[in-house]
């Protein structure tokens, strides 16, 4: 089916119509959504306030110190809107009780967001169609980008592939003496990539597949969408909202090359100086912001381009296995005379609340992420986290085994990623934001056994903020330097969807 280009406007999705003061109720429910692909509309899941569903689901607006009060109705069916395997995870059978959640089970979880492991929305805490749940969001953290988005055990990447995902903003007072764009200037761009049957439903492997990349762009719901902007400074908050592909994204010229893209902002909020950037890498789970002043572009039209390979693997320009997606958006910039707005933000941006250090770390913990091959067919079979062995060979485990990563509250650890496969994995933890500390290469004997790291390599200046979501790149062990400052159980995993519901997760219990 080829799916026009540049036909689409971009949709914003409408932020949520609250039933009281700081108070929503957000009905996952069946509906119909035009992706503006050229075709009949397409069946998907969607989250509801009330007003007509859309796809996504409403953006929530929080100012910090407010908290923020959600029911969740889950009014969905036992289908998905897209056919798939009973037997959904053949390999979740294998590791009963966890198997994954039958067909229409639910669960939201606040990406990103600091709260109690009862209102996480973790893996485990889904419920069936008929029920519901309220849950709290104290919103005591920095104004950053969240999101929300489905996390049910086994079926997360077959939940946010129908639909059950949206954006959650907070502001805070620092935030806003910044003068940094606003209201229609300051646009969210949830990146998906999907693919479409000719009856419009959305095609996804009726097996589980170690990946899954669509070979439409979608942005906020639209197919290959454009934008028409003002001559003038513009907020960008892009949120990687695919299962399972990563963008290295430029904004390009036609044959003027790439414009500067200044970067504000990642996961857990505002960067302490800007961060100029030509390309910008950015992993399923992670968001950046960025400032684009299109002043200097009146008339013309900049395409947002794309050339991370699939699977990624880091390696610059690697054939993938399937097409890369190379455009996503285009912004029409204009002809009218810029308007006399100051576009450019302060530095530094935003202090660091806490520079964490490695001396604060009462634990250093080697952990590993690996993949499993079916030993006749070499193909792969699932993804596991797992722990160091004195001798530098990988222990991995399961999401049920003991659990292993058990920080006692309101201390500090250093967690050194140490990533055995051959592709990038954004590795996620939740309740906290957290520090990148560095990267090194590893240094392995014959056998693949770890015995030891090479210098660190320099750090990525958008990586100076906080962090929920980090790359963990093949080779290397990526240090990470984390607060838990809240007793409770709740989870981290790899936020491909694919691997995270096939094992590459792990339970973690922040102990009293
Ligand atoms: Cu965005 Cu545990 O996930
Ligand atoms: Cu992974």
């Amino acid at each position: 089916l080829p799916v026009p280009r540049w036909v689409n406007a971009l949709s914003i999705p409408k932020i949520a119509t609250a039933t009281s003061p700081d108070a929503y109720t957000l009905t996952l429910q069946p509906g119909r959504h035009d992706f503006g692909i050229g075709g009949p509309t397409t069946p998907v899941w969607t989250y509801s306030d009330g007003t007509p569903p859309s796809y996504l689901g409403p953006t929530i607006v929080a100012r910090y110190g407010t908290p923020v009060r959600i029911t969740w109705v889950n009014a969905l069916p036992t289908m998905l809107p897209f056919a798939q395997e009973e037997d959904h995870l053949p390999t979740g059978a294998q590791r009963e009780p966890m198997a994954a959640a039958p067909f229409g089970d639910a669960v939201t979880h606040l990406h990103g967001g600091h709260i109690s492991d009862l209102a996480d929305g973790g893996p485990t805490q889904h419920f069936s169609p008929g029920d519901s749940r309220q849950v709290d969001y104290p919103n005591d953290q920095e104004a950053a980008t969240l999101w929300y988005h489905d996390h049910a055990m086994g079926l997360t990447r077959l939940n946010v592939m129908a639909g059950l995902a949206g954006a959650y903003v907070l502001t805070d007072p620092y935030e806003q003496t910044l003068n940094l764009p606003t209201g229609a200037y300051d646009v969210p761009l949830v990146l998906q990539d999907r693919s479409f049957n000719a009856d419009g439903s959305l095609q996804y492997p009726e097996r589980w597949e170690p990946e899954f990349f669509g070979d439409v762009a979608v942005v906020n719901g639209k197919a290959f969408p454009f934008l028409d902007v003002e001559p003038r400074p513009y907020r960008l908050r892009l949120l990687n909202g695919s299962n399972a592909r990563f963008y290295r994204l430029s904004l390009s010229r036609p044959k003027a090359g790439k414009v500067t893209l200044q970067q504000i902002g990642a996961d857990g909020g505002l960067l302490p100086v800007m961060n100029p950037t030509g390309r910008l890498l950015i992993a399923p789970g992670e968001r950046a912001d960025v400032i684009v002043d299109f002043s200097a572009f009146r008339g013309q039209t900049l395409t947002v381009t794309n050339d991370a390979a699939t699977p990624y693997s880091g390696k610059p320009d690697k054939a993938g296995g399937t097409p890369p997606l190379p455009e996503l958006l285009q912004f029409r910039v204009r002809n009218t005379a810029p308007s006399a707005v100051s576009g450019t933000p302060p530095t530094p941006l935003r202090p660091l609340s806490e520079k964490l250090s490695l001396q604060q770390a009462v634990v250093q913990r080697d952990l590993t992420l690996n993949e499993v091959l079916d030993p006749q067919t070499g193909l792969p079979l699932r993804s596991q986290l797992g722990t160091l062995n004195p001798d530098g060979s990988a222990h991995l485990l399961s999401f049920d085994d003991p659990v292993t990563e058990t920080p006692r509250v309101n201390t500090v650890e250093a967690w050194n990623l140490i990533n055995n496969t051959v592709d990038v994995h954004p590795i996620h933890l939740h309740l906290v934001q957290f520090q990148v500390l560095d990267r090194r290469p590893v240094l392995r004997d014959a056998a693949g056994r770890v015995t030891g790291y090479g210098p660190a390599l320099p750090s990525d200046p958008a990586e100076a903020g906080w962090k929920d979501t980090v790359r963990a790149s093949p080779n290397e062990a990526t240090r990470i330097l984390v607060r838990f400052d809240r007793a409770g159980a709740y989870v981290w995993h790899c936020h491909i969807l694919e691997h995270e519901d096939n094992d590459m997760m792990r339970p973690l219990q922040v102990l009293p």
